[in-house]
Order: structure tokens, then sequence, then C-alpha cells
């Protein structure tokens, strides 16, 4: 058998396909071979047509499915792919053949969970290679460390891409189309760009109900975790939902040559969830994922079952301080709240867990007008203040602190569609 692909006849069709995204490559494809229909396309994939995808590369909700309380349900697979531009080549020749595959892509696959929807994002290491500066109104400064409690690499490669679909193999051959050696994808052919660009890194995730059960034999994971089978997420709790979440004009840049862009913030997280599990009871888990007055009042049910479409947390995000003070612990979701502005969410999440290493982790992916928006938040969820004035620690009972480590941070510009193919700062 290859190693890093399960064997398909010891778990379940779904786990195996998961273990061949996280593969990837001729690898992981050769693990989804059989889906492939008559014509050399994946069966019950449909195909798309690029003159119908709107112009925004981040507008995915009104292509995703809902639930039956109007949240939108991500992709369940997903594959970010970190890619330099090959030594030598320049970005202004390698805008049409690119700007052609990613078209390819869309004709290959419907813009939707059931094909594939993408993003393309460029770094701020990307855009130093001009000498124009991008304009007043994008706001992109370099990565870097958000608090003293972590030591992140920087990641400073050109491209960050995002692939998504409920289906892995769709995610697997558009990655390969892109930046592997595949010259099809879902039976279509895609314009070959791979002298252009060097893939660098790959990290892959998936999200929802059954995945984190399915996934869950690596380290990070207690054997006897019970995450509920309908949990999207290995910390066992519902999130995503619609009243906790920016939309996606909030998050969108609304003047200048990048009208119709956002910027990305990636956290690549490491869990570790022994504690969370073991040490701690569901009353414990909420009051530290949300509040202690959701533990309390029992608001939340087993998984975020009781939510609807709201965690209700903007009540108890006006008494971070006070509760600190009075209960010793604080919730995450709490204090996230605590960062919206004009009472309305600023970060679009769109994160998912990983096994990328074996190990369990969580890409920490999110969308937001100005990436200033991400580090206003990530300020409120570390809490500085809290744990210099109140006997909360500055990880332990400080929402989900002592259970996740950020080990890499990345950001990108994901331009308006006319503009995702190499674009200069100063369009
Ligand atoms: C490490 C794993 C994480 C898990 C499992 C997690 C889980 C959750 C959950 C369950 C909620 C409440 C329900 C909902 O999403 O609608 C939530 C809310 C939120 N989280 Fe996280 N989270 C994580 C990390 C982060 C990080 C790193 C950030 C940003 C720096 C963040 C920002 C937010 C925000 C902005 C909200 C919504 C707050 C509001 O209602 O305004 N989360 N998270």
């Amino acid at each position: 058998m290859t190693p890093g692909i399960l064997d398909p006849g010891s778990v379940s069709r779904r786990a195996y396909l998961k273990s061949a995204v996280a593969a990837g490559g001729s690898v992981g494809l050769a693990a989804c071979v059989d889906r492939f229909d008559s014509n050399g396309g994946l069966e019950d994939v449909p195909q798309g047509d690029p003159e119908t995808v709107p112009s925004r590369q981040h507008a995915w909700n009104e292509f995703l499915p809902t639930d039956d309380h109007g949240n939108v349900r991500p992709p369940r697979h997903h594959v970010l792919g970190y890619v330099d531009l090959a030594d030598g080549v320049d970005p202004e020749e390698t805008q049409e053949p690119f700007a052609d595959a990613l078209a390819d892509l869309e004709q290959a696959f419907e813009w939707s969970n059931e094909g594939l929807l993408f993003t393309v994002g460029y770094s701020p290491s990307y855009f130093d290679r001009f000498d124009a500066d991008l304009p007043d109104a994008v706001d992109l400064p370099a990565p870097e460390s958000l608090s003293d409690l972590e030591e992140p690499e920087l990641d400073r490669t050109d491209l960050l891409i995002h692939l998504a679909s409920d289906r892995p193999d769709a995610v697997i051959e558009a990655e390969e189309a892109l930046v592997g050696d595949a010259e099809t994808a879902n039976g279509q052919e895609v314009t070959d760009v791979t002298d252009l660009l060097e893939r660098v890194d790959r990290r892959t995730g998936f999200v929802g109900a059954g995945l984190p059960q399915e996934n869950r034999d690596v380290s990070g994971v207690p054997d006897d975790a019970p995450i509920p089978e309908e949990a999207p997420l290995f910390m066992g709790f519902m999130n995503g939902f619609r009243e906790a979440q920016a939309s996606e004009d909030r998050v969108t840049i609304e003047e200048g040559p990048f009208e119709g862009a956002t910027t990305e913030h990636v956290s690549t997280i490491e869990f570790q969830l022994r504690d969370w599990w073991h040490q701690e009871n569901h009353f414990q888990r909420v009051a530290k994922m949300f509040s202690p007055t959701h533990a309390d009042d029992d608001l939340v049910g087993e998984h975020g079952e009781r939510f609807d479409s709201d965690p209700r947390v903007a009540e108890v995000a006006e008494d971070v301080l006070e509760t600190a003070s009075q209960r010793g612990v604080v919730g995450h979701a709490q204090k996230a709240a605590s960062a919206r502005v004009d009472g309305e969410p600023i970060l679009l999440r769109r994160d998912f867990d990983s096994t990328d290493d074996d190990r369990a982790g969580l890409h920490f992916l999110s969308l937001q007008r100005e990436i200033a928006d991400f580090v206003r938040v990530r300020e409120a969820i570390t809490g500085a203040a809290l744990a210099d004035e109140t006997s909360v620690g500055r990880r332990v009972n400080n929402g989900i602190l002592q259970y996740f480590f950020v080990r890499r941070r990345a950001n990108a510009l994901v331009p308006p569609r006319p503009l995702r193919s190499f674009p200069r700062p100063d369009p």
C-alpha cells in the first residue's frame, strides 16, 4: 500500500478520500481513480462556465448550501497552495497564461461546492518586487507575530491559492492541473503554467459533520475524545453561525483600483486537545468556547444545535472583563465578539481542521477588508489586559488559548477576478 494513503478496505469511503487530499499529487489522485466517468471527468462533478462566475473571487456564499437556519455550510475539503513565481519569470509575461489556466478551471468545474470554489491571493512579498506601491485603500502588511505567546514562521511565498469542494478528488485534480503534472482537470484541458510557477508548500484540511470523527487518528486528539458526530471541527462545536460572520460586502475593499478585492489571513494552528477532552467537562468546554453565561443557562446544547443562526455572544461580549474578574474564566467567542464594529462581525471565517503531518490542527483562514481588522480581533482574543487585571491566565481559562498554538502566519490580497492574474500594485 502507498504510504500516506489508508487502506480503503479498513476505513469508510469518506475517510479514505480525505486521506487522499492530505497525500495529494498522483498518489492522492490514484486513490480516487475509480471515480472517473467515461469522458475522463470525475463522476458526478459538474462542469462550469467562466461567464457566470461573479467578479469577486470571494463570492462563495450564494453558491454554497445553507442549513435549516440559513447558516452557510462551507465546502468539506480544502487545499492551500503556497506557490512562488518561478525564478527569473516576469509576472507580466505570466498574466495571460495564468488567466487562461484559471478560466480553464472554471470551465472544468461548476462554481459551487459540488464543483470547485477557489481564490488566488498575492502576498506582500509578491508586491515588493515592483517599484510602485499598493494604493492606500489596500491594507496589506507583511505577516508578523501577533502576541508574545507565539513565534510563528512567516509565510512569504508569492501566491496563496485556496481550492475548496465537497469532492476531495475535485480539489486534487484542480491542484495538480494548476501547479502539478496533470494536463487536464475533470476531463478538460488546462493551460500549462507549470514552468512559470513553483509549488513550495501545500496544506490541506476538511470541515463538516462526521469528518473530525473520521480523521481523529492523529496526535493532538485523544483516542477516547467524545467528539459529537454532528460536530464539524475537532473541538466539538458548530461554528460559522450567520450572525457571527461578516458578510461578503463587509470584507470587500470598496474603493480604488482593487475595488472588489478582500484581504486574507491564514494562521496555521496546531492543537493539543488532550486536556480539552480529558480534564474539562462539557460545562467548562462551553464556558471556554462561548461564555460562562452560556454554560449556566445551557444555551448551547451538545454541539451548538440550540443556536439556530445566532450564538448569542453579543450580550456577553460587553462584559468580558467583568466575566473574567467574577468567574476566573472567559469565553473565546465572547472575546472575539467584543471586537465587532457597530455591532457587526468584521471577519468572514473560512477555517478548516487539518491532519497535515499527522497532527491535529486548524488552518484559520479569514477574510476581512483590512488586515488591521484581523489584528483587532486577534488582540481581543489574546486578552492581554485580562491576564494583567484578573485571575485569568495568559493561556489558562482565557478562552481556548490553552489548546491551540500558532505555527505560521500568512497575509494576502485577493484581487477581484479581472485582476487575479499577477496584478501590478498600481493596475
Ligand atoms: C483555534 C481554533 C478555533 C476554534 C475551534 C474556534 C471556534 C469558534 C466558535 C465555535 C465560535 C462561535 C460560533 C461561530 O463561529 O459562529 C467562534 C467565534 C469566533 N471566532 Fe473562533 N475559533 C478558533 C480560532 C479563532 C481565531 C484564531 C480567531 C481570530 C483571531 C477566531 C475568531 C472568531 C470570531 C471573530 C468569532 C465570531 C465572534 C462574533 O460573534 O463576533 N477564532 N470561534
